[in-house]
Parts: C-alpha cells; sequence; structure tokens
C-alpha cells in the first residue's frame, strides 16, 4: 500500500524568506494586539470571517495530500485552542506571547528499558525535522490544513526501547500556572494529559512538531514541542509536552475526565457518531464559507483504519 503522507524534508525554497517573515511577524504582531483587545471586549470576530491578511510568505503554495490548501500563517496563529492561556481562540496569541519555551525537556520514561529526558534541541539535532502537511479536525467541528515541521512519535519511542508490557503512551503538558493563568481554574484537572494506545502511537502519522510553515513553533501552538494525531479530533493533539510515559494502563485524559460522554479516548474522527451536544458530519474549514463533508479519520483511514478492526466504531470511546 503506498502512503501519500510519506515523510518529506523541508526544502529550503519553501522555508519562508527571513525577510518576508520578519515583516509577517511585525503584522501579526499588531493583529494580535488588536485582536486581543477586541476580543477581551467580549465581540471578537472569527477568524472566518476576518478580513484576509496581505499574503506575505512568497513560497510556493502549500497543499495537502488532497489538493486542499493549508492555511493561512495568520489563520492558524491567531484561532488556537489552549486552555492553559484562555477559552477564547483570538485572546490565545496575545495572552502566551511571553511564555517561556527555552530551555525545555521532554522526559521519556515508565515502562522503556532506556528512559531518558531530552533538551529540545537534542531532539532537533536526533531527529530530521520533516514538513507534513496536516488537516486537523477539532471536536467543536472546524478545521484547519497546517504545514508542521517535526519528526515520527516512532522515532523517539524507538530509542528508548519500550518494554513488552507498555501498551499506553501518556503525555502531560507543562504546568507553570504562574505563566499561564488558564491553569488557575478548578473546573479542569491540570495538566493537561492525553493518551494513546502504542500501536496508534507508532503510526508513522503521529508526529511531534517543533515548528509550523518552516519557523519555530509559536507558544499559542504549542511550543516548543506538541503532539498532532491528525485522524484524531484536534483535542488528542496535546500542546508543550514535559512528559511522556509509557504505561500498561489506559491512562486519563483532561477532557475524558471533564467530560467522559462527550469525549472518549479514542476520538477518531468520525462523521456518523455525533457529538450528544452537536452533529460531526461536517465541518467548517477556517477561511471557506460553506460547510464541507467530514471523512471518516479526517481522511486517513487508508492508513489508521486497520488499527480499529475488530472495534464497534459507532461508540468512538
Ligand atoms: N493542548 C493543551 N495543552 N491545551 C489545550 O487546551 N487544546 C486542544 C489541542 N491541544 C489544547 C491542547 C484542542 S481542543 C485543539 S482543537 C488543538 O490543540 C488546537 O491546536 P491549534 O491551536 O494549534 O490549532
Amino acid at each position: 500500500m503506498s502512503n501519500p503522507l510519506r515523510s518529506v524534508p523541508v526544502r529550503s525554497s519553501e522555508i519562508t524568506p527571513k525577510q518576508a517573515y520578519l515583516s509577517r511577524r511585525d503584522f501579526i504582531k499588531a493583529a494580535g494586539v488588536v485582536a486581543g483587545s477586541i476580543a477581551l471586549a467580549g465581540c471578537a470576530p472569527k477568524a472566518a470571517e476576518s478580513t484576509a491578511a496581505p499574503a506575505l510568505d512568497t513560497g510556493p503554495p502549500k497543499t495537502d495530500e488532497l489538493g486542499n490548501p493549508a492555511n493561512s500563517f495568520e489563520d492558524i496563529t491567531n484561532y488556537n485552542n489552549y486552555y492553559e492561556f484562555s477559552t477564547n481562540k483570538e485572546a490565545v496569541a496575545p495572552l502566551s506571547k511571553d511564555f517561556t519555551t527555552a530551555p525545555w525537556t521532554v522526559e521519556v520514561g515508565g515502562l522503556v528499558n532506556k528512559p531518558q529526558t531530552f533538551g529540545v534541541e537534542d531532539l532537533l539535532s536526533l531527529f530530521p525535522q520533516e514538513e507534513r502537511i496536516y488537516r486537523l479536525r477539532c471536536v467543536e467541528a472546524w478545521s484547519m490544513v497546517i504545514p508542521w515541521n517535526g519528526f515520527p512519535l516512532a522515532s523517539l519511542l524507538k530509542m528508548v526501547e519500550p518494554t513488552s508490557a507498555a501498551k499506553y503512551v501518556r503525555f502531560e503538558t507543562i504546568f507553570r500556572p504562574e505563566e499561564m493563568k488558564g491553569q488557575g481554574s478548578p473546573f479542569y484537572p491540570w495538566p493537561y494529559q492525553e493518551g494513546l494506545r502504542i500501536d496508534e502511537a507508532m503510526n508513522d502519522l503521529a508526529t511531534l512538531a517543533t515548528g509550523m510553515y518552516g519557523e519555530t513553533m509559536l507558544p499559542q501552538n504549542g511550543a516548543p514541542i506538541r503532539l498532532v494525531v491528525p485522524w484524531k479530533y484536534g483535542f488528542k493533539s496535546i500542546k508543550s509536552i514535559v512528559k511522556i510515559e509509557l504505561t500498561d494502563a489506559r491512562p486519563n485524559t483532561l477532557w475524558n475526565t471533564v467530560a467522559t460522554n462527550e469525549y472518549g479516548f479514542y476520538a477518531n474522527v468520525n462523521p456518523a457518531v455525533d457529538h450528544p451536544r452537536w452533529s460531526q458530519a461536517s465541518e467548517r474549514r477556517i477561511g471557506e464559507l460553506s460547510r464541507r463533508a467530514s471523512l471518516p479519520f479526517n481522511g486517513y483511514g487508508e492508513q489508521v483504519a486497520s488499527l480499529y478492526d475488530g472495534m464497534d466504531l459507532s461508540l468512538n470511546f
């Protein structure tokens, strides 16, 4: 079976010229301040409805393997779910802009032969960074196409040698309430946690992303390192990871703990199974006016459907 999502190394021609990037950053900075103040005034326009930002990236247009154009850098960095900073999508970018992302280490341990703590700079030099253009489908029924830079989660897991007892992988976001004001909220069991079955984690689509559009990851997108699991609802793609633990028991996850009947452990994108409060049959691609049909496994069924052979997918838990 051919894999249309094979890893593609980042070509230097695809990386935004520094000058364009710098002027774009100035633009984003200005836009962020404006969006932030509007958002805090409680009447933020949705990113999809905002007027288009000037196209400053002069590189070739990026598309996913289905031909869908990537969302703009501005959309991807200004419409975010990151509850540690805010529940308001437009407020995340301004509230996270000074978040400390260096130094940063990721502890990888649990049921492994070679537990190790890696600096993010070690991970960048150990594993070649690839560009992976994936769809992100939020459980809230909106979506984007995002050109991530990163490396397969499997490469890191193989390096620490999981033992035969390891059945699941647990991920944890940093707990730093002094910088992440949302972590002061008693309504959520911080730190954010997520989990995958080990065969899901070993699938080549599961990615540890360190950048986006050829640039270092910005805080609002989960700097300095976050998970990307494109066939699952976006809440599985945990941001700002400090700990990865191999376990024999299914880990608790933040959203499953908060609302067990609404957010499953598997959470595979499944247009046939509605969320208890809304339909999952279609989605709003940020930047588009009309809704589009959602795809089983977010369109990645060829690569992942066999992981669930024999499971009752109508339950999706
Ligand atoms: N990770 C943490 N630590 N905190 C969060 O609130 N939100 C999740 C996921 N990862 C979240 C998180 C949700 S609901 C989505 S849809 C994606 O991040 C959004 O990623 P993006 O903001 O880069 O588009």
